[in-house]
């Protein structure tokens, strides 16, 4: 299956999954230690190894409410961004990420704030100081004209502005190019999303549709996502689409928006979604959300898809492989999210494995099979390299990230047999779900289920360069 994702970046093909670990990141915030009222200011990081300046430290985001109104032919965006946070740390300071606009004005619990910028940091002195402990209610007021913005490895993400609206695809660290935000996956929220767009154009974002309205040219959509949600998950794509509402296994709702200008097969690769998501939920444990969906664009100078929570977004019409995989992240990714962006394997390997178990499923090669030809690659392909446990912040989507990780899972699972295999997959699940987890995590947790010693086993196929050829 190829997931075509970043053209001009890597591209793979064929019987190959195109496609792409050791100190967790305390990334709950590396704060200064400051308690009382009068305590200093917040970290300008997470502490992610790769992404030193993604999240911030001092407090714990609890919900984000985002109020945006942006009209497609002029790029013009105006947001209003209210965040409900708890400090975890006395602060007379406190950082948010935010890319590019203009901010007009930042209150934290009704009170104007002062503020200042550097680089993607937003730095906000409330009036008065924040306790430990302490909710708060910061609300900025920004705007600007949005463009195509592009990652450390150079691919387009965040808010890409399109000819008729916008693909909204954070990974890693791109949410901050639409909103003020704790850009780590380790601080998780819930979101409100109320998108003003011209009457006659959709705005779909993450969750459920709860209300829509259209008055004086301008229609509002208003998405509510519950259920806790890492950052770069979060998406408010608008264009020409198509809402198309079905259910799922035990009345799961799906919200599909499909780009109008798109051909009648354009939906082909979802047709078996509901099939899939009985299929992963047997295998993996019950679907994590509360919805599910997809959005189809047709821009395909993207040339990607991204599983955004709930509802993955296709640059154009997805293949069933594809639909797949981004299904999979739904469990292993967006459910169980990495600790720091070193982990990324722990997403890309496990959904290209939900990929291959897919495939299997429905009359296509083995698992067992699809190892088998990638390891018949000579050891001299740079498709082993870079190791997927470690392949450095300028190549978290590498494909060996994609096939060696799934490839590390079959080596695995065909050492610990199918029983202990397929309740490690579970376990992994129902122990992190909502939350993060690292690679270290599963290897203590592979070897609790094995009660065998397996960090040899994992230093091969995650850290080792090159072609495994014991394990
Ligand atoms: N996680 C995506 C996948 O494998 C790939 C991806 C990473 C991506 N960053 C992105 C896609 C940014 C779109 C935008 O399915
Ligand atoms: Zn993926």
């Amino acid at each position: 299956m190829v997931i075509s994702r970043r053209v001009g970046a890597v591209l793979v093909a064929a019987s190959v999954t195109l496609s792409l670990g050791a100190t967790p990141a305390t990334a709950t915030g590396r704060g200064s230690g400051h308690d009382g009222p009068g305590g200093g200011p917040g970290a300008p990081g997470a502490g992610d190894n790769y992404f030193p300046a993604a999240g911030n430290g001092g407090y714990d985001a609890l919900h984000y409410g985002l109020d945006i109104r942006y009209e497609p032919s002029s790029r013009a965006f105006v947001g209003v961004a209210t965040i409900e946070a708890r400090a975890t740390e006395g602060l007379s300071r406190f950082n948010l990420d935010l890319r590019g606009f203009e901010v007009r004005s930042v209150t934290v619990d009704g009170r104007p704030a002062r503020y200042d910028r550097d680089g993607q940091e937003l730095r906000v002195s409330p009036k008065r100081a924040l306790s430990r402990g302490e909710r708060f209610t910061v609300v900025v007021r920004y705007d600007g004209t949005t463009g195509r913005p592009t990652d450390a490895e150079g691919a387009l993400y965040g808010w890409v502005s399109t000819p008729d609206g916008s693909f909204v695809a954070n990974e890693p660290d791109g949410a901050s190019t639409w909103y003020p935000v704790n850009d780590h996956p380790t601080d998780k929220a819930g979101y409100d999303f109320r998108i003003t767009v011209p009457a006659g154009k959709t705005a779909v974002a993450n969750g459920e549709l709860v209300d829509q309205r259209t008055s004086r040219g301008w229609t509002t959509f208003v998405w509510r996502a519950r259920d806790p949600m890492a950052s770069y998950l979060s998406t408010a794509s608008v264009g020409d689409y198509d809402l198309r509402r079905s259910t799922g296994p035990h009345g799961l709702p799906i919200i599909d928006a499909v780009d109008r200008d798109l051909g009648p097969d354009s939906a082909d690769g979802l047709a078996r979604t509901r099939e899939m998501i009985a299929y992963f939920a047997d295998l993996f444990g019950r679907y994590p959300f509360s919805s599910y969906g997809a959005i189809v664009d047709d821009d395909e100078d993207a040339g990607y898809a991204l599983e955004t929570q709930t509802r993955p977004i296709y640059s154009g019409p997805p293949s069933e492989g594809t639909v797949a995989h981004e299904l999979a992240h739904q469990w292993y990714g967006n459910s169980v999210s990495p600790a720091r962006w070193q982990d990324i394997w722990l997403n890309e390997g496990f959904a290209s494995y939900a990929e291959w178990l897919w495939e299997e499923h429905t009359g296509g090669p083995t698992a067992q099979q699809q190892f088998d030809t990638n390891y018949a690659r000579p050891a001299t392909a740079s498709f082993w390299n870079p190791p997927p446990g470690d392949p450095g912040a300028t190549n978290l989507f590498a494909s060996s990230v994609y096939n060696k990780g799934a490839m590390t899972l079959h080596a695995l699972r065909t050492k610990i047999g199918d029983r202990a295999f397929f309740t490690l997959l579970r376990t992994w699940y129902s122990a992190n779900r909502n939350d993060t987890a690292s690679t270290a995590d599963l290897v203590r947790l592979a070897e609790k289920v094995t009660k065998r010693q397996l960090d040899g086993f994992f230093q091969t196929w995650l850290y080792t360069p090159g072609k495994p050829t014991s394990w």
